[in-house]
């Protein structure tokens, strides 16, 4: 087992009546910026019941956030509260509104020249706002985690920060809320959930039998659940399990002592970023090909995914590498079922399919990636030259 740090400080309020816990949570601060995701307030009346909990406190409500959030829209919002003394930030929506949350909380605080400096050198976020989270989507687990990822439209740019000052104060999940989502979104959480889990579990052989036995049961949970939720979306105990397994995939806990990949992310956030590709579906697109390219050194972990997870059992007859073949398959075939589009010509011009390879390894300007530090220019290159070619 690798040596390792590990706190999270989030204070996590579940359940039905949750956010009557809001005014105690809430206590001693008095100039608070609502960040609301405007479809998840308006489904779930969140504002009015926000503010008939809180009459004493002054709130300043903004829902500009997109999907993605642009460093842009987050400007915007920084300037128009700047003077404004706000000692909170409540984040009610999804991850695009939490973690524009983030990055506000941390420009509001932190000296920088220019704000997005935040975003290219985390060393830089030296303090943050306190943040809250009213979670209206499972999926990213940022409503417990030090990360935020933000999107640089001007020069075609999506970034992952992180730093220990990012962790929310608390996060109210109440699976009621969640019932408003579209069918795609809620596909897109369990299946983003889903590839967390693979990135910190296919990755090196580590003695950490209690971590790869979290992870496999965050992802059987998924994998039994998802499905199921797609087919009873007004299921409240369906509902509460995702809300919970999505927030376990991608917590901290288990990154604990073993190695993380997140090349499929790094990759999928390129493909954001020039493409404006949702973010589940480019995990569902690059996944499958960047497991096919990495097999060799992922090749005990895939074996170990098949037999705990998908029940495959490699016999002594079986050849090994048919079995590998079989999970990444069936992962494929899981993002299928969730009804996650993995064609990458759903979502770009195929005219565009000449330059899709250069202008994704061109993202990466000669950085390497995965658990082994070993995805060059050229492996991203093949990888993605594999994604064009998919059936
Ligand atoms: O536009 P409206 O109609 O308001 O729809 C919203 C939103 O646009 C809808 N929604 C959310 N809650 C709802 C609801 N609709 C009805 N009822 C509700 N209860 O969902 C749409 C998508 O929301 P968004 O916040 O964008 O989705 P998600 O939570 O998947 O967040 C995606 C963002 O998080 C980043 C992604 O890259 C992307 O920018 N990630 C953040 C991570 C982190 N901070 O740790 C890790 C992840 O890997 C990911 O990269
Ligand atoms: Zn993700």
């Amino acid at each position: 087992m690798k040596d390792f740090n590990y706190c999270n400080p989030t204070k996590i309020v579940f359940g039905k009546e949750s956010l009557d816990e809001l005014p105690l949570l809430l206590e001693g601060y008095n100039n608070i910026l609502l960040v609301c995701d405007k479809g998840a307030c308006q489904a779930n009346d969140l504002v009015n019941k926000i503010e008939s909990l809180l009459p004493e406190k002054q709130l300043f409500i903004v829902d500009s956030i997109s999907p993605n959030p642009d460093v842009a829209d987050c400007e915007t919002i920084i300037e128009s509260v700047k003077s404004a003394e706000i000692d909170f930030i409540l984040a009610v929506g999804g991850g695009s509104i939490i973690d524009a949350s983030k990055f506000i909380g941390s420009a509001l605080s932190s000296p920088v020249e220019r704000y997005w400096d935040l975003m290219v050198d985390n060393s830089l976020i030296t303090s943050v706002l306190p943040i809250g989270v009213i979670c209206t989507l499972p999926a990213t687990g940022s409503e417990a985690n030090p990360n935020m990822v933000i999107t640089n439209n001007d020069i075609q740019s999506k970034v992952a920060a992180d730093s220990e000052l990012l962790f929310p104060r608390f996060a109210i999940m109440n699976p009621m809320y969640t019932l408003t989502l579209p069918q795609k979104q809620t596909a897109y959480g369990v299946v983003d959930a889903f590839v967390h889990v693979l990135e910190q579990y296919l990755t090196t052989v580590e003695y950490a039998p209690l971590q790869d036995r979290q992870s496999e049961a965050v992802m059987s949970t998924l994998l039994e659940c998802g499905p199921h939720l797609l087919n009873n979306p007004n299921d409240y105990e369906l509902r509460a399990t995702i809300m919970w397994a999505a927030q376990a995939a991608h917590n901290g806990l288990i990154a604990c002592g073993v190695a993380q990949d997140w090349a499929t992310h790094r990759i999928g956030h390129a493909l954001t970023a020039l493409y404006n590709i949702p973010h589940a579906p480019t995990l569902a697109i690059v996944l499958p090909e960047l497991l096919a390219y990495t097999k060799a050194d992922k090749h005990d972990k895939i074996l170990q995914l098949g037999e705990r997870v998908f029940q495959l059992r490699c016999g002594a007859q079986d050849d090994p590498n048919t079995v590998v073949n079989e999970v990444i398959r069936l992962i494929s075939g899981f993002f299928k079922e969730m009804g996650v589009n993995d064609n990458i010509f759903e979502f770009i011009d195929p005219n565009e399919s000449e330059t899709v390879v250069d202008c994704v390894v061109a993202q990466f300007n000669g950085q390497t990636l995965g658990e082994r530090k070993k995805l060059d220019q050229n492996c991203i290159k093949q990888i993605m030259a594999n994604v064009l070619i998919r059936d």
